[in-house]
């Protein structure tokens, strides 16, 4: 099936916006619906299909709007719901189609709904909305059970009658109960609001943990191979179904991603089952050393995988929750962790980013889709040294000033010009940006880069107008090739079609050039006629 008759999400290249930090329009140096607006010609130059949007409903941001306290309408911060109609308008009018981010397993303590139940009595049919239970011990002030918030703590707060409800994540993040037709009835309404609206698609937030267990046993008192009484159980795929018998009755073609840090690979593919969710995020490539052997294993057990189902793989390898991976691969262990010493190693970032321009190459010449975090294509590193007070996630807090979390790959991104904020504000805002810049931001903006061949952003726009022209890359198989020589356990060498192969040299050594008809891009220079190590290419077959 050829590239324009297949469906759009089988292919696509997907940029994500983290909405604070992408562009700030009304000078209160947060990011805004109209600062992205502005910058969609470059969003549309740069190359991708479509874009991801996190969440930019009204929230009182205690989790940076993964807490909604309304569903259906904007945050005043990033603007109101007609620029976001107009938002969608203008993206599609550039072909660039939109994703936005749902959130069904938990909302805001101030959601209405939550307010109601904490208005109620304990026992009120408010209450079953959320988890509401009473605590155990004597005076029932221990919590119902041993669950840990992901955010660190019990994953339990109590109110003021005494009542315990459960967050899997923050206090101000009450978890929704699944099993109440109210819940969801609700979130059907607020799917048809904005596939009414046009939108493309929905990132699903946390997909796995919509279901509990829902005798909520302590988990001390399970198997530790089990799989976890709050996630992946499989009441949630019924759920997934009927909202994508939703999803199909409108003709936009809107495609379901689902956030699934689900370590088994046959666990995962249940979700992209042909009546399910059309893809999820491939945290498994995201968090992979940066190791020949290790990423083929990772390619051949998705590829694999996804094949049972008949779902496209995606190609991730940053995103708003963990280190980017400039840094990452600049460092002595370069795999992903969330663990707290993860946010502080140190990092040669030179390195790092010779590896980081070779993995672009790498993850846009796999079959499927890939996403592009906002900043990847100007190569920016993780930010480590944010001065504690200004730190807003809330594991920092809730870790007890342990774990400095995830703001190091949210600061607001460089747009242009040599002093902060790099035109991320226009010259006469009012305010600083949300998170401080670095000084050696200046060289890393997107006009700083513009125009230079060897830029990251450069590379990216080249890799991805490529892909686009190129009739075997996106949806499809790979075949993998040998002949690259003696370095070989340390490459990744593989064809897509008949046309078209990807080398990667992860290996200490130059890789001989492969036979080839020619060269249509490098990441880094070709050392006489070789691969240099941590460098990758790609080849028009002969
Ligand atoms: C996953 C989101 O990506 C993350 O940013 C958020 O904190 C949690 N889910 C809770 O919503």
């Amino acid at each position: 099936m050829s590239r324009h008759s297949r469906p759009w999400w089988r292919d696509a290249v997907i940029y994500q916006v983290y909405p604070r930090s992408f562009a700030d329009g009304d000078g209160d140096g947060i990011g805004d619906v109209n600062g992205l607006r502005d910058r969609l010609p470059y969003l549309r130059d740069l190359g991708i299909d479509a874009i991801w949007l996190s969440p930019w409903y009204v929230s009182p941001m205690a989790d940076a709007g993964y807490d909604v306290a309304d569903y259906r309408d904007i945050d005043p911060r990033f603007g109101s719901l007609a620029h976001a109609e107009a938002f969608l308008a203008e993206a599609h009018a550039l072909d660039l189609r939109v994703i936005v981010d749902i959130v069904p397993n938990h909302c805001s303590d101030r959601h209405p709904a939550f307010a109601a139940a904490l208005a109620a009595a304990p026992g009120a049919p408010e209450r079953d909305l959320f988890w509401f239970r009473p605590g155990r011990g004597e005076h029932g002030d221990q919590p119902p059970n041993d669950w840990r918030s992901h955010f660190g703590g019990p994953a339990w707060t109590r109110v003021d009658d005494g009542d315990w409800y459960l967050h899997m994540f923050a206090p101000e993040q009450p978890d929704w109960n699944w099993d109440h037709p109210a819940v969801r009835a609700d979130f059907e309404t607020t799917l048809r609001f904005w596939l009414d609206r046009g939108v493309d698609g929905f990132r699903i937030d946390v997909a796995d943990h919509l279901v509990k267990d829902p005798a909520l046993p302590d988990q001390s008192t399970l198997d530790p191979a089990a799989i976890r009484p709050w996630r992946d159980q499989d009441g949630v795929h019924e759920i997934f179904r009927s909202w994508r018998a939703i999803a199909d009755t409108y003709p936009q073609q809107a495609v379901f991603v689902g956030e699934l840090w689900e370590p088994n690979a046959d666990r995962f593919t249940r979700y992209l089952r042909p009546d399910e969710l059309h893809t999820g995020f491939n945290f498994a490539f995201l968090a992979c050393p940066w190791d020949a052997l290790a990423f083929r294993a990772v390619i051949d057990e998705t590829l694999g995988t996804h094949a049972l189902v008949g779902a496209p793989a995606t190609w991730v390898l940053s995103n708003h929750d963990v280190v980017r991976h400039v840094t990452r691969y600049g460092r002595a262990d370069t795999s992903h962790s969330f663990a707290p010493d993860a946010m502080t190693q140190t990092a040669d970032l030179a390195l790092g980013t010779r590896r980081a321009r070779a993995a672009a190459l790498l993850s846009l010449a796999l079959p499927g889709s890939a996403y592009v975090y906002q900043g990847e294509e100007l190569g920016l590193p993780e930010v480590q040294d944010i001065a504690a007070e200004l730190l807003q996630d809330p594991r920092w807090l809730r870790s007890g000033f342990t774990d400095r979390g995830r703001d190091g790959c949210r600061v607001p991104l460089p747009w242009s010009g040599t002093a902060k904020p790099y035109g991320f504000s226009p010259d006469w805002a009012t305010a600083d940006p949300w998170l401080p810049q670095p000084e050696a931001w200046a060289a890393l903006s997107a006009q700083a880069q513009a125009g230079s061949r060897p830029s990251m952003l450069e590379l990216y726009r080249r890799a991805l107008h490529l892909r686009r022209t190129e009739p075997d890359l996106g949806d499809g198989t790979l075949t993998w090739l040998d002949g690259a020589g003696p370095a070989a356990h340390g490459v990744l060498y593989f064809r897509r079609g008949d046309g078209f192969a990807c080398l990667v040299n992860l290996s200490a050594e130059p890789v001989p050039l492969p036979p080839h008809g020619y060269l249509l891009l490098a990441s880094d220079p070709l050392q006489e006629l070789k691969v240099a190590p941590d460098s990758a290419v790609w080849l028009r077959l002969v």
